[in-house]
């Protein structure tokens, strides 16, 4: 009877320190996960970013200069943007998200304007506003002319408070 006794306080203590050292597993697994999620996250913020403006990374191949006839608008899906092409033969290349809450923008061929269809702004040509909510034009990406092709660099989008002339490139 009295070695039962003794067997089954060995048996508990036996199970309470099995039970403390995987609690002491867990938590040095859970310490280490967080530890790696922590590295990961700031090595991920301080990481440059991939394109930047200037980057031949970002640089996005419209196609030749002839294939854009003037006052058209060519949508590129696939860099989230439009090449405008002026009457004047000039190029501006703008971010198709609108600059009131960010909906995508179609372009209108028939009203010859962009018009939002989440709370109606819309846009000329050049990306001004013509109608509210939006306050600002679309924004800019850098184009540049290059032995007759057309790239747009998409490293990154400018903001502007108007639409100015020096903006428009030509070849
Ligand atoms: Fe375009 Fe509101 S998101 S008008």
């Amino acid at each position: 009877m009295k070695d039962e006794g003794m067997k089954s306080s060995e048996d508990k203590t036996t199970t309470e320190t099995g039970r403390r050292r995987f609690l002491r597993w867990l938590w040095g697994s859970a310490l280490f996960v967080a530890l790696a999620e922590l590295i990961w996250l700031t090595a991920s913020f301080l990481r440059p970013r991939p394109a930047s403006l200037g980057d031949d990374n970002a640089l996005f191949v419209a196609g030749p200069l002839d294939s854009f006839a003037p006052g058209s608008v060519t949508a590129f899906p696939a860099g989230r943007f439009y090449l405008a092409r002026l009457e004047d033969g000039g190029f501006l290349a703008l971010r198709r998200e609108c600059t009131h809450l960010g909906c995508t923008v179609p372009w209108s061929e028939a009203d010859q304007r962009f018009i939002c269809p989440c709370h109606a702004s819309s846009f000329d040509i050049t990306g001004q506003v013509l109608q509210p909510p939006a306050t600002r034009p679309l924004d800019l990406y850098a184009v540049r002319i290059e032995n007759g092709v057309v790239k747009v660099d998409l490293g990154a989008a400018r903001r502007r408070t108007a639409f100015e002339p020096s903006q428009v490139v030509r070849s």
